[in-house]
């Protein structure tokens, strides 16, 4: 080969590179070319057939065509490569479209939503609260003693940096109250965090509805009143509601109340464990001392405040037998709740 017929020899070489239609055809075409024993290997052997006056040209004439084959079967490839890539992805826009299924709302959301519902008709706002709390907060303001069994590392998940998860709504009551003078009227629903053992009826992450209302000559017949035309409301009109002395440091007089069981209505089953009630949470009168702390005038004002339960709604409302249903996020379970 001379130096002419290397140039005819490149051009159709290359033609031929471009013209390969597949991956397995390239790699033909490589092994042709530049293999250990491919044609450029033969073309520089002929180096020493070449006239010496020739062979300078005719060696920088076969090191181009050497780069411009393996330039071109690397573009090659990485065109049918990208091609390949490309038509795994095609899309056909005449195809129906997928359908993903319609969600819907957990049976804790439709609680939290028709609770605010019924409050708000009672002129009630929605108030929120941060999860991670300061002890201030979730003990200290709500006047409860530093030796109080619930701020244990048993009961509290405590944080390092000395905050903890909150284990009640109730400093929600203190972060309004901080900020507004009454009248206060507000509901606080959200999650708590205590350190408890799951099973049916426990879990460590838990929500509740806190609600607050502040004002002139607010009585212990307004709570009443109002918990019992929530329950109505909630749980239809033959719901009964009882109301049992108890202790909470953030409240004087205290109440637990209870709903009459929905499942059994009040002829004893496993949900009411043969009571034939279920118990919803605590209440009572706002203590003077918290009025105290966040700056509230006990002599003109008094306040009812109230906890509920928002698992225990949902299990008497919906007849779930076990906390854990709530949790486990099983579509079986969820799906039947429209
Ligand atoms: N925070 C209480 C609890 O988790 C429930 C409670 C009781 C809330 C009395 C209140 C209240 O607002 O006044 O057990």
């Amino acid at each position: 080969m001379n130096v002419q017929e290397l140039s005819t020899f490149q051009v159709a070489a290359l033609a031929e590179i471009a013209a390969a239609g597949t991956l397995a055809d390239v790699e033909t075409l490589r092994i042709k070319y530049i293999g250990r024993n491919g044609l450029l290997q033969g073309i520089m052997q002929d180096l020493k057939t070449v006239p010496p006056a020739d062979r300078p040209e005719f060696g920088r004439q076969a090191n181009v065509l050497k780069q411009a084959l393996g330039e071109a079967l690397d573009q090659r490839r990485g065109a049918l490569q990208a091609s390949a890539a490309q038509t795994g992805l095609r899309l056909d826009t005449t195809l129906p479209g997928l359908w993903r299924g319609l969600g819907r709302r957990h049976p804790i959301t439709c609680v939290i939503e028709e609770v605010a519902r019924i409050f708000s008709r009672l002129g009630f706002t929605v108030a929120d609260g941060p999860d991670i709390e300061t002890e201030y907060h979730n003990f200290d303001a709500l006047n409860t003693p530093g030796d109080h069994p619930s701020r244990d590392i048993q009961d509290t998940f405590w944080l390092e940096s000395g905050e903890l998860l909150r284990t009640q709504t109730s400093p929600v009551q203190i972060r309004v109250m901080e900020r507004q003078q009454p009248p206060i009227r507000i509901i606080a629903p959200g999650r708590c965090y205590r350190r408890d053992t799951t099973d049916a009826t426990h879990s460590a992450n838990f929500h509740q509805v806190e609600g607050l209302y502040v004002d002139r000559r607010v009585s212990m017949a307004d709570l009443k009143g109002d918990i019992t035309f929530f329950a109505r409301e909630m749980m239809g009109a033959d719901v009964k509601v009882r109301f049992r002395p108890h202790f909470f440091p953030f409240t004087e007089p205290s109440v637990e109340y209870d709903f009459s069981c929905h499942m059994c209505h009040g002829r004893g089953c496993r949900v009411c464990k043969n009571s034939g009630w279920i118990e919803i949470s605590g209440a009572g009168m706002v203590d003077p001392r918290v009025f105290k702390i966040v700056g509230i005038d006990a002599a003109q004002f008094t306040g009812y405040a109230f906890g509920m339960g928002v698992e225990r709604i949902a299990m008497i409302k919906y007849g779930i037998e076990d906390i854990r249903h709530l949790y486990e996020n099983d579509l079986r379970f969820l799906e039947q709740f429209a």
